[in-house]
């Protein structure tokens, strides 16, 4: 069955302004049941958690309703849903309860500077994996090399943020396992591209964020209650020592969190299907990537004919996403000609620190990026290669 995209795309009120939003890697629109729910949730009358009213017994629900969408969307148990403000700030909490002094830790070049950074600051003795800056692969043979008996967590990305890359993260995992490390999987940016089966891929940790897949501005890190039942990670005296409540300070935003659930059941809700949420998260999300690859086939046999337009990466597994500079322009100035045309891209080295560095283009704006989400259509494809046409 043909992936329904004007359906979806209805669904997106934002949508209507006449922008051809390819910016969805750093940040998605949001259907109008994820609107709803939150203020839905805030019409309703919500108190904080824990209380004797029924407005608090509402709050204990939503905040139990998104762990259960969350652990369905990545194939996880939601009593080791961990929720936050947004993954950077959950993995600086977490890596501080896993490593330190004494420890190895193995990062690799491909990923975003939120599962690097929060790493190498731990004090821990850090290994690098090196990424091929013509290919954008990451050679998984490298990690028997990089993990020994002292690695106490092997951090990797799902999908590099700005060429695609989905690495073998299962191959990188058994090698991590074989040494006794803990694997901690960014799934920011692949999370939204497909089907998130994180058992499958081997992730102790799987690192989420809501806004990516048109949900509202929250992030969730995923484990087994029983690992982190083992980690005790900085905490207020008089907060719950419990699991997952422990990693999670301060007050959540309840309304949000009505709001991630939404949109879980809006991914699974986009194409028909039967079975129960996970089952139709899997097909939903199997047919939207489908969507996304066939039109990014147009858009990047696009992008490489055009003279003068260079694209970075061609690794093997990818998600929809391209990154690419004209001849003569720069980054921003690209960005700037597509904003007069309506068209949404971004530019710069959208925090892929090491791998902009790797690739020698950190320091001279590094490229744009037009990725595609499900709600993207051919439309936004042939907008933004007409546009790119113009300058190139
Ligand atoms: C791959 C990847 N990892 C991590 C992050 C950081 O996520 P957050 O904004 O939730 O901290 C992003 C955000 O762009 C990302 O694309």
């Amino acid at each position: 069955m043909p992936f329904p995209i004007k359906a979806v795309r209805a669904c997106y009120p934002a949508l209507n302004d006449g922008y051809a939003y390819l910016d969805g890697a750093a940040g998605t629109q949001t259907p109008r049941s994820v609107i709803e729910a939150i203020s839905d949730a805030y019409r309703g009358g919500i108190g904080n958690v824990g209380g004797a009213f029924p407005a608090s017994h509402r709050s204990d629900a939503i905040v139990a309703a998104c762990r259960a969408a969350v652990a369905d969307l990545v194939g996880g148990d939601p009593r080791g849903v961990i929720l936050g403000p947004n993954m950077t700030t959950l993995t600086y909490r977490l890596s501080r309860a896993l490593a330190g002094p004494g420890d190895e830790v193995v990062v690799s070049r491909l990923d975003h500077d939120a599962n690097v950074r929060p790493w190498t600051q731990t004090g821990a003795t850090v290994r690098w994996a090196e990424v091929d800056p013509v290919t954008g692969e990451l050679p998984v043979e490298q990690y028997a090399s990089l993990v020994n008996e002292r690695t106490r967590v092997v951090a990797v990305t799902a999908a590099s943020n700005i060429i695609g890359t989905r690495p073998d993260v299962a191959a990188i995992a058994e090698l991590a396992h074989r040494a006794g490390a803990l694997m901690y999987v960014d799934g920011v940016h692949a999370a939204a591209h497909g089907p998130v089966d994180m058992r499958a891929l081997g992730a102790d940790f799987y690192a989420t964020s809501a806004y990516k897949w048109s949900g509202p501005h929250v992030g969730a890190v995923v484990a087994d209650p029983a690992l982190l039942e083992t980690l005790r990670p900085d905490k207020l005296a008089s907060s719950p020592d419990t699991v997952p409540e422990r990693f999670e300070t301060g007050t959540a935003a309840f309304a949000d969190l009505e709001g991630v659930t939404a949109a879980v059941d809006h991914l699974a809700a986009m194409v028909p299907g039967t079975g129960n949420r996970r089952e139709r998260l899997l097909a939903s999300m199997a047919a939207a990537e489908e969507h996304e690859m066939e039109l990014f086939g147009v858009l990047i046999e696009g992008l490489e004919t055009l003279p003068g337009v260079t694209v970075y990466g061609k690794p093997a597994r990818r998600t929809a996403t391209a990154y690419f500079t004209v001849a003569g322009r720069t980054p921003r100035e690209v960005a700037e000609h597509l904003a007069r045309l309506r068209v949404n891209v971004w530019n710069g080295h959208n925090y892929a620190w090491e791998l902009t560095g790797a690739m020698g283009i950190r320091d001279t704006g590094g490229a744009v990026r037009a990725g595609l989400v499900p709600y993207n259509d051919r439309s936004d494809v042939d907008r933004l290669l007409e546009g790119v046409a113009q300058l190139a």
